[in-house]
């Protein structure tokens, strides 16, 4: 047996219980994962609620958790490469990530220049971000507009783009203004309007990655000409609205996302959100905060 945060209840976040679970195992082609660092994302708090049960239909009793990092504890049949013992960043398409143990299907090499908490809370983010990059098929020379891009996919999103040679217009609330034009980004800011403002800055748009899920698709599209080169991941009513693309994680979206992703921060050619980190054991009270607005920053769950 092992312990994990559990969804006893959709509900608020004190639905989320620390209790005795069946420990996971690795099958076929994945590892067993002793989890030091769980990051939470927005997602997790709409399944806990109980408003994505069409797309995650997990329910009571489930664990969440889209990434973790930590040690190999057991290599599942079929896997190379990878030895008990081993430091990890692990995406989980299943979610699990919330426990002490996780089995996980999609992991790289931690490098030691990468903490534990900056190693969780890339896996997700950098799945989505590179995954609707491609979709969008964002190319050298080509202008994209990233929505929410101070956000945890939108940060990434918009460094991926720029070091393909990509022009970047981010729309972002005022105080992160800087964020983005660090991160090699134009800045616009967020809200009604904000294609217009796009336009001031660049004539044409060829793609657009909606990471905030606030609405605006259909202005998207009249600016690319193009559904197909606008992506939401957040949006699905919108996106079907204007035929826009709706980007769901699994595990063939980006397979390589970490492969590609962790060198970088290893060699600080990459940054992440800013974020703080809490005991999982207290990943009610991560919720209540993300919820409330009191804290911007990634939230990355702790066990020691
Ligand atoms: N479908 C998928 O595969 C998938 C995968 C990952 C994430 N997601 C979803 O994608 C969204 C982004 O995830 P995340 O982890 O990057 O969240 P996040 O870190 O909270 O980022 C969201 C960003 O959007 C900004 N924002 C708020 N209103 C906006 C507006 N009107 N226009 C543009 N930006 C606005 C936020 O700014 P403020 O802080 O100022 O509010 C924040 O910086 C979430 O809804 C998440 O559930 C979906």
């Amino acid at each position: 047996m092992s312990y994990a945060m559990v969804i006893t209840r959709f509900g608020e976040p004190d639905v989320l219980e620390w209790r005795e679970v069946q420990a996971p195992v690795a099958a076929a082609g994945e590892v067993l994962v002793r989890v030091r660092a769980a990051g939470v994302g927005p997602t997790d708090l709409n399944i806990r609620a109980g408003r994505l049960t069409e797309v995650f239909p997990q329910g009571p009793g489930s664990v969440l958790g889209f990434e973790a990092a930590g040690v190999v504890e057991q290599v599942g049949q079929g896997v190379s490469g990878v030895s008990a013992g081993d430091e990890v960043a692990a995406y989980l398409p299943s979610q699990g990530g919330y426990g002490e143990l996780v089995a996980a299907p999609v992991w790289f090499p931690k490098p030691p220049q990468v903490g534990w908490t900056e190693a969780a809370a890339l896996p997700a983010s950098a799945e989505a971000a590179l995954g609707t990059l491609r979709q969008v098929r964002a190319a050298a020379g080509e202008t994209l507009v990233v929505l929410g891009a101070a956000g945890s996919v939108g940060v990434i999103a918009l460094q991926l783009a720029r070091s393909r040679g990509v022009r970047v217009i981010g729309a972002a609330a005022e105080r992160d203004e800087e964020l983005v034009r660090e991160l090699g980004g134009e800045f616009v800011p967020y809200g009604a309007g904000v294609f217009e403002r796009v336009a001031a800055l660049a004539g044409r748009v060829d793609a657009v990655i909606d990471a905030a899920g606030r609405g605006g698709l259909a202005e998207a599209v009249a600016a690319t000409g193009d559904p197909a080169r606008v992506v939401t991941l957040a949006d699905p009513a919108g996106a079907a609205a204007v035929g826009a693309l709706m980007s769901q994680p699994g595990p063939d979206r980006a397979p390589d996302a970490l492969a590609v992703t962790l060198p970088m921060l290893a060699a600080g050619t990459l940054r992440l959100k800013p974020r703080r980190s809490l005991p999982l054991q207290q990943a009610a009270e991560a919720h209540r905060l993300l919820a409330s607005g009191e804290v911007r920053d990634k939230i990355v769950l702790t066990l020691s």
